[in-house]
């Protein structure tokens, strides 16, 4: 052991690591390299790993992608650690509903936490995109709305066939998730931006925007301010200073962080937490990204978005220093270098786990 070494009063973390398909298992190994030193040099915690095979692969052999019983056996596990699902011969909703879709239900993670910040040393494509201007938390509905999977479709194949697909807001779903983003806002000093669509959508989006004012009530320090989903698409372009904590339904919140992580200068570099804030389940950690077949097995994927989630897991888990220490050794290696080549560097994701490993011992 490096570091102040072996404790007797050392926590033992279960993580059950997901790689997946594609640069998941890539952008994974560095993470835990990383996370592994941290908790090394804080001499504070061991992570104990199970390693799932689940993924596309498993599923052309299996037929699934999961076992039966694959949530109970991530139950016996304080955390998720997953890097991507998703590739060529198995259909996206496939690998969609067959595993993440299902965890993030089953196991109530109804919160999913995305930073978006830009990092020094990395170029935004806004020309004032710099972390002083940049600096949002986005909150995601993440247990309904569109997502909720409820609808079906009918007379396959005819001319008169016909797909439905309803979203689901509950007046519980939407407290629950507004309390969590609320708590954010207070605790980060800023304001609540909520992003609605209550002009078109007269029914569920005008029911969370009564949920979310009743719950601003209980929080009269924190300025909350309702965006119309495409204005304020717009606003994080135009104006992304004025933004600092975002709540957002499933599908708007998928859609704004992938352009937050474009603003931030990558898809590599965003991170997630898939949460249940009331610990019954284990909570899930991932890279927005996805699986990247086009760049998967060549070594160069970036994997700070993966390395930025993993220091999200570690705060879950109680180990605040250590977290502390990875980002602080992420931050430092985007401003310094070296960085992979989708942020304008040539080394590798070997080279950029090795380099932040190192940067977290310093
Ligand atoms: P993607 O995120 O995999 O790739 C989009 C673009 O970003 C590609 O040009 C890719 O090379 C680049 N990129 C992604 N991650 C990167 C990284 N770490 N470093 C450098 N560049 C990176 O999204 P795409 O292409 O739409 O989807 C590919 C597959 O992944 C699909 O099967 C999709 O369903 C799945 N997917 C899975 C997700 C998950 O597991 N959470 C999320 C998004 C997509
Ligand atoms: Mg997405």
């Amino acid at each position: 052991m490096v570091g102040r070494g072996r404790s007797p009063d050392l926590n033992r973390h279960r993580i059950a690591l997901i790689p997946g398909d594609g640069v998941g298992r890539e952008v994974l190994a560095a993470g835990l390299t990383v996370l592994r030193r941290a908790g090394e040099v804080t001499g504070s915690f061991e992570l104990e790993v199970t390693d799932l095979p689940w993924s596309c692969r498993y599923h052309l052999e299996h037929g699934r992608m999961m076992p039966e019983d694959g949530l109970a056996i991530l139950a016996d596990h304080e955390a998720i650690y997953l890097g991507a699902v998703g590739f060529p011969g198995v259909p996206d909703h496939v690998s969609l509903w067959g595993l993440l879709l299902p965890i993030r239900q089953g196991f109530d993670q109804y919160v999913n936490v995305r930073p978006i910040r830009v990092l020094e040393g990395i170029e935004s494509p806004l020309r004032a995109g710099t972390g002083a201007t940049v600096d949002m938390l986005c909150i995601r509905e993440n247990s309904e709305g569109e997502y909720a999977g409820v609808g079906g479709r009918s007379h396959a194949g005819r001319p008169e066939e016909v797909a439905l697909q309803t979203s689901v807001y509950t007046r519980h779903g939407v407290e629950r998730v507004a309390r969590y983003a609320f708590d954010r806002a207070r605790e980060r000093g800023g304001g609540l931006a909520s992003a609605t669509k209550s002009n078109a959508l007269q029914y569920t989006a005008v029911l969370w925007d009564e949920v979310v004012e009743e719950v601003a009530r209980d929080y009269p320090e924190v300025p909350v301010t309702r965006y119309l989903v495409d204005a304020l698409a717009a606003r994080f372009v135009s104006h992304p200073a004025s933004l600092d904590v975002v709540l957002a339904s499933n599908l708007y919140a998928d859609i704004l962080t992938d352009l937050g992580a474009a603003i931030q200068g990558s898809m590599g570099l965003a991170a997630s937490a898939n949460l249940d804030p009331s610990r019954r389940y284990p909570s899930m950690f991932e890279p927005v990204h996805g699986s990247a077949p086009d760049i998967a097995g060549q070594g160069i994927a970036n994997p700070m978005g993966a390395i930025w989630s993993g220091a999200m897991m570690l705060e879950h888990l109680g180990e605040g220093e250590a977290a502390a220490l990875a980002m602080r050794a992420l931050v430092t290696v985007a401003r310094d270098g070296p960085r992979t080549r989708d942020v304008r560097g040539s080394g590798s994701t070997g080279e950029v786990a090795e380099a932040i490993e190192a940067a977290v011992g310093e």
